[in-house]
């Protein structure tokens, strides 16, 4: 028989020993690439947490003072359609002009980040027919604000405003509310402040007015600078607010608008300082108060630190009467409006300025530090059965050794800590540590909390 071929088998393929690397190539780890770090757009700026107790501070004062004098808060988009702001605040305006952060959307809709929060409220109250809730509408807010200037110190791109309005009450008194309110919350961080008043008129006599200041400035015209040359045609009322020399100057010799009120007009100023001065509230009477925008009617006002008065950055905040604004957004005729809008990154710098600390916070009842997965297992749970006790606790879960907890323990300053390990957990106790003498007791984890409460008790008698 004729022997069968024999298939050769071929050995399986092996892998080729991987190639030896060269010593220096063993011992260097691979060079990594540093990403390289994107930068904060232009004029845009964080509050970091270092910075939080400052701005926790200003912002718990503002809800504190709005609540208190029956504001209620809104929130409107941070988007508006365009012609929200250039109806309102006026085409002629910087804002309108120049510092709209304004663009077009994937639809094609023509919309603006805020650049200020009045004619958002005002739109909202037209659109949720807030007319028809008892007069008048309250309302706060506490929001970023966009306008593309030119960034400098309390000049920046994004920054937030503490504003109220009220729609809806035409008195003397809703003016002076407002001015009081404001006047007294900058009063509560310790600051030196003076409200700068003035009357802007209103329709009625705001043109008569206008052409006595054309005549007196087209007469300095070639005193003026470029932009207020500009102003005299389209804006005549903005000269007043010129920093520079030459103009500011020149204002100084004006004609004045408080003489040039109607009755009516100055019969509501003459009122709303007469509440200033009951309210004890610091003031000037300031001519020069004309504001940016162009909505405002009758009562003009502005918030300077003492210090910074005459400076270029002197304003804190400011607001007036708008009585056309609603109308003018398709409200019902004649409804009125006043409001402030207070920048809130100016505040934190002049609290820096002035080196007013914010209070510190209240002490905590007790600290509750965990040793070991176990134990912190437990603790999470405990931590809100404490609380739900009505016992001020803190805990610091991402850390599992005892001495950095026992360390922010002392850094809060709190009376107790109670300290829960392997060995606790297995016996159904908890130490208590008295933060003051460091003395430490074991006791049953089932009484901590109404013995807690005991020591707290008695610790605060003390
Ligand atoms: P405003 O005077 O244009 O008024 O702004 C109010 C405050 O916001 C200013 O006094 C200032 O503190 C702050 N602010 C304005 N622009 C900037 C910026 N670029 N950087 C930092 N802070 C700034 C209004 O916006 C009106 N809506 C106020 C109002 C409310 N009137 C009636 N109701």
């Amino acid at each position: 028989m004729p022997k069968k071929p024999t298939t050769k088998k071929t050995p399986p393929k092996r892998k080729p020993a991987p190639r030896k690397l060269k010593k220096d190539e063993v011992d260097k780890p691979s060079p990594k690439r540093k990403a390289k770090m994107i930068p904060l757009v232009k004029g845009f700026k964080d509050v970091i947490p270092q910075d939080m107790l400052l701005w926790e501070w200003v912002t718990f004062q503002a809800m504190e003072y709005a609540r208190s004098y029956g504001y209620t808060q809104i929130v409107t988009p941070v988007v508006e359609n365009t012609e929200l702001f250039q109806r309102t605040v006026g085409k002629e305006t910087d804002i309108v002009k120049k510092e709209m952060f304004d663009f077009e959307t994937k639809g094609g809709e023509k919309v603006t980040l805020r650049p200020e929060g009045t004619a958002a409220v005002a739109r909202a109250y037209v659109d949720h027919g807030m007319v028809n809730l008892p007069q008048p509408v309250k309302m706060w807010y506490l929001q970023p604000m966009f306008r593309y200037e030119r960034p400098q110190a309390g000049r920046q791109r994004q920054h937030h405003q503490f504003g109220c309005e009220i729609i809806g009450n035409e008195s003397a008194s809703a003016d002076a509310e407002l001015i009081i309110l404001a006047y007294y919350f900058y009063k509560s961080f310790g600051l030196d402040i003076t409200v700068q008043v003035n009357s802007v008129g209103d329709v009625a006599c705001r043109g008569a007015y206008i052409t006595l200041l054309k005549e007196y400035y087209s007469a300095h015209k070639r005193e003026l600078c470029e932009n207020c040359q500009e102003r005299l045609k389209k804006n005549p009322l903005r000269l007043l607010d010129c920093k520079e020399e030459g103009c500011a100057e020149l204002a100084e010799h004006a004609p004045q608008i408080v003489d040039n009120l109607d009755d009516e007009c100055k019969s509501h100023f003459v009122k709303v300082l007469e509440h200033l001065d009951d309210a004890e509230v610091v003031y000037a009477l300031n001519n020069r108060i004309v504001r940016g925008l162009d909505y405002y009617t009758r009562t003009a006002f502005e918030f300077w630190t003492g210090e910074e008065e005459g400076g270029r950055m002197s304003s804190l905040g400011g607001g007036g009467r708008y009585d056309g604004l609603l109308e003018e957004l398709g409200g019902r005729e004649g409804t009125p409006g006043v409001g402030f809008g207070l920048g809130m990154e100016r505040l934190v710098i002049a609290l820096r300025k002035a080196k007013i600390d914010p209070p510190k916070y209240d002490i905590p009842d007790v600290f509750l530090a965990q040793i070991g997965t176990s134990a912190q297992k437990k603790a999470f749970r405990f931590f809100e059965d404490l609380r739900e006790a009505g016992i001020v606790a803190r805990g610091q879960f991402t850390k599992d050794a005892l001495s950095p907890q026992l360390a922010m323990a002392g850094k809060l300053g709190v009376p107790f800590t109670l300290i829960l390990g392997k060995k606790e957990l297995m016996d159904k106790t908890i130490i208590i540590r008295e933060m003051a003498s460091g003395s430490q007791e074991v006791i049953d984890f089932k009484k901590v909390i109404p013995e807690l409460k005991k020591r707290l008790k008695k610790f605060k008698e003390e």
